[in-house]
């Protein structure tokens, strides 16, 4: 059985004091939860990480960081290793993020270097893809997702394929409140899984976990993750509320 997931993704909100408060407060109400059978991931900024992973309990919630740099140490003013956020307690990465390839011009090659930065670490990728707008009113979106893919994360062998989390991520719906429909999710999601297995088989494709992200909320956390192919979620706004990140890990 492929793992659920229920990823926040902070990015860059709340001073490290109040990123622990959250942690905290997260921590608390999952303990409480009987079912601890989804893997609940904390996204931080990269100061936050070790004192958010000392405040959480590690058996019921990881850390994650946002980026990784795409060399493995040296003279790279201002950039953070992948070694370096292993050892700060994360055990994922989110990498791929459309606003990374945006506003810092990150493509195929260099995620492609960071991915497998990442995995010498034992950093398990959350490796995103998603069209913007105008890709998919051209209906253009299945195509320029698979290309993501393939640049990103289809040359790994096997063995580094399984550690990698895929979160389809459509720019369109990313801090819009204009959430992709539960069937548009489902149909990319689909895709994504027929593509994992063209490369890589069924039964790793079967065990690959595919996350949605954009506007996702209490409110439609449940009709989207309701979909065979829909296995969590990558949270942004709704993971900076404890009670509303709580609301999508309970929707399953
Ligand atoms: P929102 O949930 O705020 O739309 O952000 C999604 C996202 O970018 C998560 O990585």
């Amino acid at each position: 059985m492929r793992k659920r997931i229920v990823a926040g993704n902070w990015k860059m909100n709340k001073t490290p004091k109040e990123g622990v408060e959250l942690a905290k407060e997260i921590n608390a109400k999952v303990g409480q939860l009987k079912d601890h059978s989804v893997e609940v991931i904390l996204g931080t900024p990269y100061i936050h990480l070790m004192d958010v992973a000392k405040s959480v309990n590690p058996a019921y919630i990881k850390v994650a960081a946002q980026n990784c740099a795409a060399w493995s140490h040296g003279a790279y003013t201002g950039e953070v290793s992948a070694e370096m956020i292993r050892l700060a307690g994360a055990e994922y990465v989110i990498l791929g993020h459309s606003e990374r390839r945006k506003y810092f011009h990150e493509n195929g090659e260099i995620l492609n270097a960071k991915v497998i930065m990442a995995l010498e670490n034992m950093l398990k990728p959350i490796f995103c893809c998603g069209e913007v707008l105008e890709e998919r009113n051209a209906g253009k979106h299945f195509e320029i997702v698979k290309t993501q893919l393939e640049e990103g994360i289809f040359d790994l062998p096997e063995e580094d394929f399984k550690e990698i989390v895929i979160a389809y991520e459509p720019v369109w719906a990313i801090g819009t409140g204009v959430n992709a429909s539960p069937e548009q999710a489902q149909e990319m999601h689909h895709f994504i899984r027929q593509e994992v297995a063209k490369k890589y088989g069924k039964a790793i494709a079967d065990e690959t976990s595919i996350l949605y992200g954009g506007s996702c909320k209490p409110s439609n956390a449940k009709e989207l993750f309701s979909n065979e192919d829909v296995d969590g979620g990558l949270i942004g706004g709704a993971s900076l509320n404890a009670d509303d990140f709580l609301g999508i890990i309970t929707a399953f």
